[in-house]
């Protein structure tokens, strides 16, 4: 079992968009019982809301539904209970790691690390234009089915491994 957490600032754009989209993805590839996901906010503002209206209508219109996500926040035993800890960009990727116990074992890093250059940033689309929430889709799209396959990988690598019985 692997289990990824996708962090932004309030948890109803970006993060439950991504959310949504590597769910799509897993259900596609077989592999939605193998991975579990997960989505939170380092901020605080929006904890119990429903994702912004329009990023449902971007994800509503290419087949998604996220209307039953609900805003949460970061916590501390989130940096135990998740393998990948994924952010949306450059600072909640440093907020959430001022954050990380001693001993954090996970994989704390940026989800567009997953397509192209590293070190790209989803922007935050709260403020904008609706195209903004068009634009952090398709990044997000590009960097899903990386996740994916390094998902994939993982997942044979565990499946190879003898089991405690045989050791
Ligand atoms: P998100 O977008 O981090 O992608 O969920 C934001 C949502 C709310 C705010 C900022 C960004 N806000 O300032 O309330």
């Amino acid at each position: 079992m692997i289990r990824i957490l996708f962090v932004c600032l309030g948890n109803i754009c970006r993060s439950p968009t991504a959310e949504g989209i590597v769910r799509a993805r897993l259900q596609a590839a077989g592999l939605a019982e193998a991975v579990t996901l997960d989505s939170c906010g380092t901020g605080r503002w929006h904890v119990g809301e429903a994702p912004d209206p329009r990023a449902q209508e971007e994800a509503r219109a290419r087949g998604i539904d996220i209307a039953s996500l609900c805003a949460r926040q970061l916590r501390v035993d989130d940096f135990h209970a998740f393998d990948y800890l994924l952010a949306m960009d450059a600072d909640n990727l440093a907020h959430m790691r001022r954050m990380a116990p001693a001993g954090c074992q996970a994989h704390l890093g940026l989800l567009l690390d997953f397509a192209g250059p590293p070190g790209r940033s989803v922007p935050d689309p709260y403020y904008g234009a609706g195209d903004g929430f068009a634009n952090v889709f398709a990044l997000i799209e590009q960097a899903a089915d990386g996740l994916i396959e390094t998902c994939r990988q993982r997942l044979e690598v565990q499946h190879s491994e003898p089991g405690d019985g045989a050791r």
